[in-house]
């Protein structure tokens, strides 16, 4: 008899930073199954936060073993190829020998490395790496991390003096892990985050890794973001499956929102929220204080993006459930949001691990302004939501300032599903905001790349169809208060950036 044809499926592997997902997607581009663990978060310090990553390795492993075995369950559908996109920054470090990983993952919310960045502004080299890595000097990115490690484990700069450490971000890491040892590779999106690789000519910088005191490391090797990247290890999933494609969690997102051409924006809202602009095949140097970096390409040429970082969107929801224990659930921020007529004049300032774009302050600290008596907690909810459409419209304004009109913004992740939230930012941007009828864009911008690789997907251009607005939001808030909201805004960030002081 002839052997049934089954359909086609993608999984995802979607490992954020307070959370790993596996979701699979169909041909049409939709969610079959989803399965989500949250994982310990380590704050030892004040502007420390670590991963333990074994729990990112087993957090993913087990989501996906579920989501799998949720989608092939009929028996009529089979998972033919993976992708995978990752919080990206945050630094790996293992024994190439044994696999072991070396202490705890270091993440991109981590400010310990202030002072690395300040030596290295001191040495003069601010210029040389924003020109090669399009970044600027912060302790966002995984060089300073991983310079820390040799600086500060015994265990790190032994193995490297043996030549068996081993550099990864978090995809690099988990290809080394579902190929058994096999791989260790890398997508160009990833690489262009870690301030050793040069954007330019697509190499790691020996230059700039002896600045940082960087010096015998096993560097992943850099391929495209659709491209094979290893088969997994039988045992972890019954069989053998092909990663088709890897990017970092903000350039996938990009792609899963159909951002293909030159200027078309979108802002992702995860634990931290970020903008990217596609500038295409030119690559753009900010005079604004956003980065340059690499964007998800299926051709031959290299592609590129400018971006504003936000370091906190998502993780005020999670502060104030976790630590304030104001609200149960991040969704319960809607409908406190929505009870109060105003801000009454409250603003937070959400830098608890600093601010990022375009202030680049490692060492401001969060503040809260204009409390009263009667400041309530729906109020400071509302504040905490309204911190994260501020902060895009800083980030806003510096692209424009850069040249690039803010016509229309796409928006994705967990933090859209909120309406108020939504409606907030487009009347403060003063611009449409498009909500996709998907708004886990990260996954399947991931899922676009591998599925092209694996010819499951014929083309970019018969994926642009698969896009489609959910719901347009559009701006009503009257420009007198507008105006107040913003200029109130400003002076609260003034008076927390501690350069300022
Ligand atoms: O640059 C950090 C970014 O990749 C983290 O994304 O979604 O975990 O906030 P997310």
């Amino acid at each position: 008899g002839s052997k049934m044809i089954k359909r086609p499926l993608i999984l995802c592997l979607d490992q954020g930073t307070t959370s790993s997902r596996a979701l699979v997607f169909n041909t049409h581009g939709r969610i079959v199954a989803l399965a989500q663990e949250e994982f310990p978060q380590h704050f030892p310090r004040s502007g420390w936060v670590e991963h333990d990553a074994e729990d990112i390795w087993l957090s993913t492993l087990r989501t996906a073993q579920s989501a799998m075995a949720e989608a092939e369950r009929g028996g009529d559908a089979e998972i033919v190829s993976i992708g995978i996109t990752n919080q990206r920054e945050t630094t790996v470090t293992w024994d190439a020998v044994s696999g072991d990983v070396i202490g705890r993952a270091i993440v991109w919310q981590d400010r310990r490395t202030a002072d690395i960045c300040t030596q290295l502004r001191a040495d003069g080299r601010e210029a040389a790496i924003s020109e090669r890595t399009g970044l600027t000097i912060d302790p966002y990115f995984s060089g300073t991390k991983l310079a820390w490690m040799l600086r500060n484990w015994d265990r790190a700069a032994r193995l490297s003096s043996d030549g068996r450490l081993a550099f990864g971000t978090v995809d690099s890491f988990l290809i080394h892990r579902l190929t058994g040892g096999q791989m260790h590779l890398t997508d160009e999106t990833n690489a262009s985050r870690t301030l050793i690789y040069n954007i330019q000519n697509g190499g790691w910088d020996r230059e700039i890794m002896g600045w940082l005191g960087i010096g015998e490391i096993q560097l992943p090797e850099v391929r495209p973001s659709s491209a094979w990247f290893g088969d997994t290890k039988p045992d972890l999933f019954g069989r053998s499956i092909p990663i088709m494609g890897v990017a970092g969690d903000q350039q996938a997102a990009a792609f899963g929102q159909a951002c293909w051409h030159p200027g078309m924006v979108k802002s992702t809202y995860g634990t931290g929220c970020f903008l990217l602009a596609n500038t295409g095949g030119e690559l753009v140097q900010s005079s604004n204080r956003l980065l340059s970096t690499v964007a998800c390409r299926t051709g031959t040429e290299p592609q590129y993006a400018i971006e504003g970082s936000i370091f906190i969107a998502g993780a005020v929801s999670q502060w104030l459930r976790d630590e304030m224990q104001l609200i149960k659930s991040a969704s319960d921020t809607e409908a406190l949001a929505s009870s109060v007529e105003s801000n009454a004049g409250l603003y937070m300032v959400p830098a608890f691990t600093g601010l990022g774009a375009p202030h680049w302050d490692a060492d401001a600290r969060g503040a809260i302004y204009g409390l009263t008596r009667s400041t309530s907690q729906a109020e400071l909810v509302r504040a905490a939501l309204e911190s994260v459409a501020y902060q895009t419209l800083d980030l806003a304004k510096a692209l424009e300032a850069d040249g690039v009109k803010l016509n229309r913004l796409r928006v994705d992740g967990g933090m859209v599903g909120n309406n108020w939230f939504v409606q907030f930012l487009s009347d403060i941007l003063d611009v449409d905001v498009d909500r996709p009828e998907i708004i886990e864009s990260t996954a399947r911008g991931a899922a676009f790349l591998a599925g092209l690789n694996a010819g499951v997907f014929s083309s970019v251009e018969k994926l642009e169809d698969l896009w489609q607005a959910e719901r347009s939001f559009t701006p009503t808030m009257n420009s007198r208060i507008r105006n107040q909201y913003i200029s109130g805004w400003d002076k609260a960030v003034k008076s927390t950036l501690y350069r300022a002081s």
